[in-house]
């Protein structure tokens, strides 16, 4: 049965979620969590790596990341996802090769036609993913055993999740879908692929988590869990949450806003819980990590749930 492989053993891990709730740190904490599971780890974001600093590459000490991996820790390898060397790459596979296609790409004609194009920002980016999990190794084995996206805020990431589905509707022959099916067998198959949705216990970010979740179900891409960061422990009793709730009525003091954000979060983890079926993956509040990278610690406590979720 496909169905049954534990999400964390799963080759391709999908993160996303609404911006600023902790994507990145997610995503190379769950990196070093596989490199410490003896996984050959591929750790990716999306952009430009001519415009845009890199977010994972700061965990790593560098400033910059290409689009070719490049050895950035103990088991880990980290690249850009860029739009532009998967056109590149798509269109070597449809035109004639030679070095006058790389020309005419990047003219400035035809790269506004491609960005009027319909989705052709994330064929881009998607053939670059899917290059890189068809990468082998000289023994014909893959080269990386798991593969960690950094993926886009919600709505381009959604878009990028629904891209092949969506081609295969309009178009069902030659290269683009041929490519999209090889695709598919990636990242709609549940045996390889886990999209976890991360959030927050707040009230906004399980809202559009919940969503974020229905949308997902629109594309076929499994949905393996929600990673609920920066938990924070309701340590108060009930009888003691009316009493210092009446006393905060009348007396707002130092610790307010705390046990407010507390209680909050344990109503909008509460809500979450009953919202969906899916495992719930919690992510302590790391206050005053080393290095103020709160990765490490978060990459051991997603080993500790790798082995509980089957
Ligand atoms: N569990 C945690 N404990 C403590 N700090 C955290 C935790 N998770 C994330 N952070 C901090 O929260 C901030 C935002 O995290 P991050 O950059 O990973 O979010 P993101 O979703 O990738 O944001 P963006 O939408 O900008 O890409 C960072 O300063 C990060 O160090
Ligand atoms: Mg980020």
């Amino acid at each position: 049965m496909t169905e049954n492989v534990p999400p964390f053993e799963r080759r391709v891990h999908l993160i996303m979620g609404k911006g600023g709730v902790g994507r990145t740190t997610v995503a190379v904490s769950m990196a070093q969590a596989a490199a410490l599971r003896g996984k050959r780890v591929l750790l990716t974001e999306v952009g430009d790596p001519e415009a845009t600093k890199s977010a994972i590459g700061a965990f790593f000490g560098r400033e910059e990341l290409r689009v070719e991996p490049e050895h950035v820790a103990p088991g880990i390898d980290a690249c850009r996802l860029w739009a532009e060397k998967g056109q590149e790459s798509f269109a070597r596979t449809v035109l004639p090769t030679g070095p006058l296609v790389k020309t005419a790409l990047r003219s400035r004609a035809m790269r506004r036609l491609m960005s009027a194009a319909p989705a052709f920002h994330e064929l881009g980016i998607f053939y670059h993913l899917l290059s890189l999990l068809e990468l082998c190794g000289k023994d014909g084995q893959e080269q990386y055993s798991a593969v960690i996206v950094d993926m886009p805020a919600t709505g381009h990431a959604l878009a990028l999740a629904e891209l092949p589905k969506i081609t295969l509707q309009v178009i069902s022959r030659g290269p683009l879908p041929n490519a999209m099916r090889r695709g598919q067998a990636y990242i709609n198959n549940p045996a390889v692929t886990a999209a976890w949705v991360v959030t927050l216990p707040e009230q906004l970010p399980v809202t559009e988590s919940l969503e974020l979740l229905e949308g997902l179900k629109r594309t076929g891409v499994p949905a393996a869990g929600v990673i609920l960061n920066r938990h924070l422990d309701n340590y108060f009793s009930k009888a003691e949450i009316e009493v210092i709730e009446g006393a905060l009525q009348d007396h707002p003091v130092r610790g307010t806003t705390s046990f407010q954000r507390i209680q909050t979060a344990d109503r909008s983890s509460t809500r979450l819980r009953e919202s969906t079926d899916l495992p719930i993956v919690q992510l302590d509040n790391i206050v005053n990590p080393i290095n103020g990278d709160p990765s490490p610690a978060l990459a051991n406590a997603l080993n500790q749930v790798a082995g509980s979720l089957r």
